[in-house]
């Protein structure tokens, strides 16, 4: 007989659209669609079209007026300030929409553009509502980007208005917002007519005229807004991700598609009920962070988590445990690095033994590959289910997982486990056909994608193609590389791309070169992601300079580490790199990046036939052993 995830894929297969618009009945439409999915131009599919809703209303209002008003909605708890704060779903909805009142008043009308730089505050989650409550677009650009990141940004998405706030706290270090987001403005060339500040008692920022608003001042007494109907098919929000380029692609969500998909996870993929409290230790600059501190528990019901702090450090490896025990977490969704920097620290669990955790029921790691030894060392020490499942920025929801809503499958450490119902995905080979089991090839995903996956690029139909739908036409390309076992399982292998994976946050190496290539002293280079122990993978640089510089590593690294920082953001974590004299490359010019990261992580290669000079590889092991690496080698 088959399982009920089996008979469920099954049937998202066969019948999709009776099975999403059967998803879609517990949200309050205010129009119901007319086609459940409209086909007519594909490879553009659309879901729910002409239907009209609000996601607001469907993540507060709905709850408030079906008797949860009382219901905890939201719990901000900041170890950085000491802080804890506690929203109902009543207060949400009113401080929710004054804020949207406040945007109005400034001019912000559906459809308009809001981009919101802020740390992990009770506000940006409030920012985040409001923009939906009034159908304006949010776009939220994580905190630890540098001015040009945030430049690019407000350039692609061109917001009428900023909201900002005077700093974040990176663990006791205040991290001072405004003047960057001072400088993204002098270096872009759209120029937002507004924003609107949070003063924080760390440091308050000083206010430019005519420009900028006082939070506090511009919403406390604003004129509560209502919920605006917009089309399923409208934007809710913007999220920008690395592409292979630096450019980065700005990923559109639709607003009817979205909801029904993270409504029907909470439940079947997460096992999570309304009222239950379920924590995405992430960053709302994140998708983890839209879909599943915002979006998801809200749009269910359950109580959510903001949590301003790191797993170690804020003030030790005992911080999630001190969560989970303070506000009764049912679930907890993080990345296996915060768990691998736990682990590190506290190797024997002891500072989980003194804490209540008996309302914790199941761990979910994604972000970045799981390694079976976090995996099994979580499971033993908290003694509950540890899923891994699989999704990017695009998706906004799992393409694989265990989905313990449908009944918990057997599991395979080092695998996400199966295909989540409404996704097809298969295992592609270059000549466009599929793998056997246990093969290695292209992870894509057969067109039509589900619901609350990506419908196009922020004003680029033609990069979405492109990026997406032209290798393999027909297919959505993951850009990731794996296999599928002969259960079905899925082995979420590598990139396929110049994307690396650094503590769960997803970085372009392209990104990381053009800025090296821009340093006067630098003929060519190479950026490599190589595995480190806590963040999973981090990047290392081999620059060659050119002809005549007489400058060492010691006076040319720091400042290539420098500019990485001041570009991209500490978030790229570029800390390594080495003057090499060479590069490894094939005949062709090709940089060969992999025989390079084997050669670092201590694997076995062999020396590609089409190398340039295999000297070279003695040059870079040379120089890698400089740094410290392969790092077993002791
Ligand atoms: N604003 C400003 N700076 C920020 C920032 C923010 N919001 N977030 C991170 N940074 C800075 C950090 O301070 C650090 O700077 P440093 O090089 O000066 O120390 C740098 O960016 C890298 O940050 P991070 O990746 O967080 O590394 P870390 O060494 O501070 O912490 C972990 C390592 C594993 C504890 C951390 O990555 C973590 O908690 N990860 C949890 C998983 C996660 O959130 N994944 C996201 C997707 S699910
Ligand atoms: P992001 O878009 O930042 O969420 O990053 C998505 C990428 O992270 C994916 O394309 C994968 O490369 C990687 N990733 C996410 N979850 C997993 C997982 N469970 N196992 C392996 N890789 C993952």
């Amino acid at each position: 007989m088959p399982s009920v995830y089996e008979e469920t894929y099954r049937r998202a297969q066969d019948e999709p659209l009776d099975f999403w618009a059967a998803a879609a009945e517990p949200l309050f439409w205010h129009r119901r669609w007319d086609t459940v999915r409209d086909d007519a131009n594909p490879p553009f599919y659309r879901w729910f079209a002409g239907g009209r809703l609000n996601t607001c209303y469907n993540c507060l209002d709905r709850h408030v007026e079906r008797g949860r008003g009382k219901q905890l909605a939201l719990i901000y708890d900041s170890p950085v300030t000491g802080t804890v704060r506690r929203f109902t779903f009543n207060e949400l909805r009113d401080e929710v929409a004054r804020v949207a009142g406040a945007l109005a008043a400034q001019g912000v009308e559906a459809g308009d553009r809001v981009i919101i730089y802020m740390p992990m505050v009770p506000e940006a989650v409030i920012g985040m509502l409001a923009c939906a409550r009034i159908g304006a677009v949010h776009s939220v650009v994580f905190g630890g980007f540098a001015p040009k990141e945030l430049a690019a940004r407000i350039d692609d998405a061109q917001p009428k208005l900023i909201l900002s706030a005077s700093c974040g706290i990176e663990v006791d270090r205040v991290v001072p917002y405004k003047p960057l987001l001072d400088a993204a403005i002098e270096l872009s060339s759209h120029k937002p007519e507004r924003a609107i500040i949070l003063q924080r008692p760390e440091a308050e920022a000083p206010l430019v005229d005519g420009r900028d608003l006082d939070w506090h001042a511009a919403c406390d007494g604003a004129e509560p807004a209502d919920c605006v109907p917009v089309a399923a098919t409208d934007p809710l929000y913007i999220l920008y991700t690395s592409g292979t380029t630096g450019v980065p692609k700005g990923v559109v969500r639709d607003n009817g598609g979205h909801a029904v998909a993270l409504h029907w996870s909470m439940e079947h993929v997460y096992g999570a009920g309304a009222g239950e409290v379920y924590w995405a230790a992430s960053d709302i600059g994140w998708v983890v962070g839209h879909s599943y501190i915002v979006y998801g528990p809200l749009l269910r019901g359950a109580t959510t988590i903001l949590y301003e702090g790191k797993p170690v450090g804020t003030p030790d490896p005992g911080a999630f445990w001190r969560v989970i025990e303070d506000h009764g977490v049912n679930v907890l969704f993080t990345a296996p690095t915060a768990f691998r920097a736990i682990k590190k620290e506290d190797p024997d669990g002891a500072f989980m033994r003194n804490r209540d955790l008996s309302r914790f029921r199941t761990l979910f790691l994604a972000g970045e590959r799981s390694d079976p030894d976090t995996l099994l060392w979580a499971g033993d020490r908290l003694g509950v289910p540890v899923i891994d499942h699989w999704w990017q920025t695009e998706t906004s929801w799992a393409i694989a997982a265990n989905c313990v809503g449908l009944g918990t499958l057997p599991v395979k450490p080092g695998s996400p486990t199966r295909a989540v119902p409404g996704y097809d995905v298969r295992v592609l080979g270059e000549d466009g056909n599929e793998m056997p089991a246990g093969q290695i090839g292209a992870l894509v995903v057969k067109l039509p994608l589900p619901p609350g996956c990506l419908p196009t690029l922020w004003n680029n139909d033609d990069g979405y193609r492109q990026s997406y739908l032209s290798r393999y036409p027909g297919f959505y390309l993951t850009g990731d590389a794996g296999y599928q076992d002969e259960d079905g399982y899925l082995y979420i292998m590598s990139r396929v791309d110049d994307i690396i994976n650094v503590a769960g946050h997803r970085l372009s190496t392209g990104a990381m070169e053009e800025v090296l290539a821009f340093h006067p002293d630098v003929a060519e280079c190479a950026v490599v992601g190589v595995a480190d122990a806590i963040k999973g993978e981090i990047p290392v640089g081999f620059v060659v300079t050119k002809a005549g510089v007489t400058r060492g590593a010691d006076e040319i690294v720091p400042e290539l580490i420098e500019r990485v920082r001041a570009s991209i953001g500490p978030v790229a974590a570029f800390k390594t790199a080495a003057l090499v004299p060479r590069l490894p490359k094939t005949r062709s010019g090709k940089i060969l990046r992999g025989t390079v990261k084997k050669i670092a992580d201590g694997q076995p290669y062999t020396t590609p036939a089409t190398i340039d000079d295999p000297a070279i590889l003695d040059e870079i092991t040379d120089a890698l052993r400089g740094l410290g690496y392969p790092k077993s080698a002791g």
